[in-house]
């Protein structure tokens, strides 16, 4: 039966106020920032060691850095895998942009692949084609908490010599084969912002069991020094560095919500799964899988329209606008993670890093093509998707997902009433 859209006037199926923010405070949080800031050490303090520490736990990990973002941390990723000037890294087509501006910041050039389509993660077939002399890295996105399909991957880089840096900036707690992301590859980066699974408002780590990486990692980390803690500081800059250190304040919050990262992942799960079960036979949807070796950890619900189904294949990203438009007026905001693929983003069309070319056309660099048509895949998700963060994450429940479901469900099931002007 037809019911008339939010969009269209009719009552919204979300009333205001029903989703509750995330990340969810208690006394757990209160406690250890309060000591935070009652302590002496504002910087990187007693908090930032015990966080790195009880993450590197947490996640299987000998060693942990903590970082003032994730973007820092897959920076320091790429110095410790020994990426230099010229040097080419892989990285999929459709990720957050600091995936790959990390890799020109390090004056190395990002060589993009396609995605799969029903994982959303980079196309392990087609990395092998991209491989080159220049290539020294493959960054694995774990994009939307569903992890890459490693054995592959780590196939391709022993037999060329290469090292993988793991992108687990949205999937803490994935897993693949029942290994945990971040234990996969050679080194990995992980994001605590704004709406990650564990938040703490900014910040991010650096992980790896390799001894020789961490150093390579830390003297990137704070200002290019690199005494260890044992040894006095001498302010003296021994390699490029920058100021990627977490602060204390702030690694407080990050420990006490990793103290209750696992009860939070168990929510997310079960919400996602309530959601699929809702949406399951809802036509003109195509919703999120993973492959059975993989677990995911629902960072993100991430759907499709079947816009060949709906009709809308010539005008798939501004029907999808509409949809989303119609969602948000039934009080369920979705969204548009990336309006781009990364390679049809102007810094990459128009080679502009650091100007004069720099760095694709430095001395020790070899051309790259950035022609879109390579990308057809990342570009078809790219005009079929929304997503959704906060009705997976705790306090809100299965009783939230349902609602989402069904705000969902009434807008495809009245599609017609968005077709025409708006
Ligand atoms: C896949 C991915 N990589 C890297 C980052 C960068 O993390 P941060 O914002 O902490 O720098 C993000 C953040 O959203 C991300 O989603």
């Amino acid at each position: 039966m037809s019911e008339k859209l939010a969009i269209r006037g009719g009552e919204k199926v979300i009333p205001d106020g029903t989703m509750k923010p995330w990340p969810p405070i208690d006394d757990t949080d209160r406690k250890l920032v309060v000591a935070s800031a009652e302590g002496t050490e504002r910087a990187f303090g007693p908090h930032c060691t015990a966080f790195q520490g009880e993450l590197a736990v947490w996640n299987g990990n000998k060693y942990a850095i903590t970082t003032n973002s994730g973007t820092a941390a897959l920076h320091m990723s790429l110095v410790a895998c020994e990426c230099g000037a010229g040097d080419e890294v892989i990285v999929p087509a459709y990720s957050w942009s600091s995936s790959a501006t990390c890799i020109m910041q390090h004056n190395c050039i990002p060589v993009f692949v396609d995605i799969d389509f029903d994982t959303m993660n980079i196309d392990v077939e087609k990395i092998e084609q991209a491989v080159t002399p220049k290539t020294k890295a493959i960054t694995a996105v774990h994009l939307h908490g569903l992890a890459v399909e490693m054995d592959p991957v780590m196939s391709i880089a022993e037999r060329h010599g290469l090292k993988v840096i793991e992108d687990a900036c949205q999937a803490h707690g994935a897993k693949y084969k029942g290994g945990k992301v971040g234990t996969l590859g050679h080194c990995a980066a992980f994001s605590f912002n704004q709406n990650k699974n564990l938040c703490s408002g900014e910040g991010g780590m650096f992980v790896t069991d390799d001894e020789d990486m961490l150093a390579k990692a830390k003297s990137l980390w704070s200002f290019g020094e690199t005494r260890t803690p044992a040894e006095s500081r001498d302010y003296h800059v021994y390699a490029m560095g920058w100021m990627y250190r977490n602060n204390d304040l702030t690694a407080a919050f990050g420990r006490s919500q990793l103290a209750k990262l696992d009860r939070h992942l168990a929510a997310e799960k079960a919400n996602a799964e309530r959601l699929t079960e809702c949406l399951k036979d809802v036509r003109g949807l195509i919703l999120p899988t993973a492959p059975a070796d993989c677990e995911h950890c629902w960072y993100n619900y991430t759907i499709r329209f079947d816009m060949e189904r709906l009709g809308h294949a010539r005008d798939a990203a501004a029907f999808r606008d509409r949809i989303v438009d119609a969602l948000k007026a039934e009080g369920l905001e979705t969204g548009v993670w990336q309006a781009f693929i990364l390679p049809a983003m102007t810094v990459f069309q128009a080679k502009n890093g650091y100007g004069k070319g720099c760095p694709w056309e430095c001395p020790h660099a070899e051309p790259v093509d950035y022609s879109l048509d390579k990308y057809a895949v990342a570009q078809r998700h790219c005009d079929s998707h929304t997503g959704m963060t906060t009705p997976l994450r705790a306090p809100n429940g299965p009783e939230m997902a349902e609602l989402a479901a069904k705000a969902i469900g009434k807008v495809m099931a009245n599609l017609d009433q968005l077709e025409g002007p708006a």
